[in-house]
């Protein structure tokens, strides 16, 4: 074996390897030495000018506040092109820093039935859009067995479907509180810019994000009103899978929303 094609396969073992850590959920690159932090040295204090509060009383550096800043750029979103941009634009959720892409929506924008899932998984992060993998195959066959369909270019038969939160969490651990809190005002404007006749939230982080309560399998098939919207609650396609006998309840969910389109 020439050394070329040795340094091409360790390059692409080591490729591999990264990409299993990163599917496995790891986000933070550990050195093989431990680094003692109090021995580095310190910044020298910066002089005070003559008149100045000493810097000990000054704040040095303002932490901005997520939600505020979130509720801020998304609401000057005067288009679903603008808040994509604003969304892959935001830097203060840590998801962002380990995830491959920035998945924000696929389907009709002009679909009467806006589904809001949770997050990407791997398959989504990979592709860039929402609900590709198993359980969003399953998505497909569901709302399609009632005549809807994200492919569609007719808004009676169409679909939005988007997620609360862009990036995908590592490990695919559940959005954390702060995480679903500084995403919220990008959801709200997402929504208010479809103008959907109805929500599907699929599963409890964006029933939380929507109405502040958890507890999906109580929620399930009774509908309410978020922004202004109707909201049916259902079970999310992933438990669906592991839960063979939840689909009798899933079906009949999928009718009462099919009966209101009506
Ligand atoms: N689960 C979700 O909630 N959303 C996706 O996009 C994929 C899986």
């Amino acid at each position: 074996m020439g050394i070329a094609t040795e340094i091409a396969e360790d390059w692409e073992a080591a490729l591999a390897a990264l990409d299993w850590q990163v599917e496995a959920g790891v986000d933070e690159p550990i050195v093989d030495a431990p680094i003692n932090r109090y021995e580095m040295p310190t910044a020298a204090p910066r002089p005070v000018a003559s008149g100045a509060v000493p810097s000990a009383e000054v704040p040095t550096r303002v932490e901005a506040d997520p939600v505020a800043v979130a509720r801020q750029v998304a609401g000057q979103a005067q288009t679903l092109e603008a808040l994509r941009a604003a969304i892959a634009a935001f830097d203060l959720c840590e998801l962002k820093k380990g995830a491959r892409n920035t998945v924000f929506a696929d389907g009709n924008p002009k679909a009467r039935v806006l589904i809001l899932g949770e997050a990407p998984g791997a398959d989504e992060d990979r592709e860039g859009r929402p609900f590709v993998g198993r359980a969003g195959q399953l998505l497909d066959r569901m709302f399609g067995a009632i005549g809807l369909s994200r492919t569609s270019p007719d808004a009676e038969a169409a679909l939005y479907i988007t997620n609360v939160m862009p990036w995908r969490p590592p490990g695919n651990r559940d959005p954390e509180p702060a995480e679903i809190a500084m995403m919220r005002p990008f959801v709200e404007r997402h929504i208010a810019l479809v103008d959907p006749a109805v929500i599907v939230v699929m599963g409890n982080t964006p029933l939380d994000a929507l109405t502040g309560k958890r507890g999906i399998l109580r929620a399930r098939g009774s509908w309410s009103q978020a922004l202004g919207k109707p909201l049916l609650p259902m079970t999310h396609p992933a438990y669906l899978l592991r839960t063979p006998a939840a689909k009798r309840e899933a079906w009949a969910d999928l009718l009462s929303l099919q009966a209101r389109l009506r």
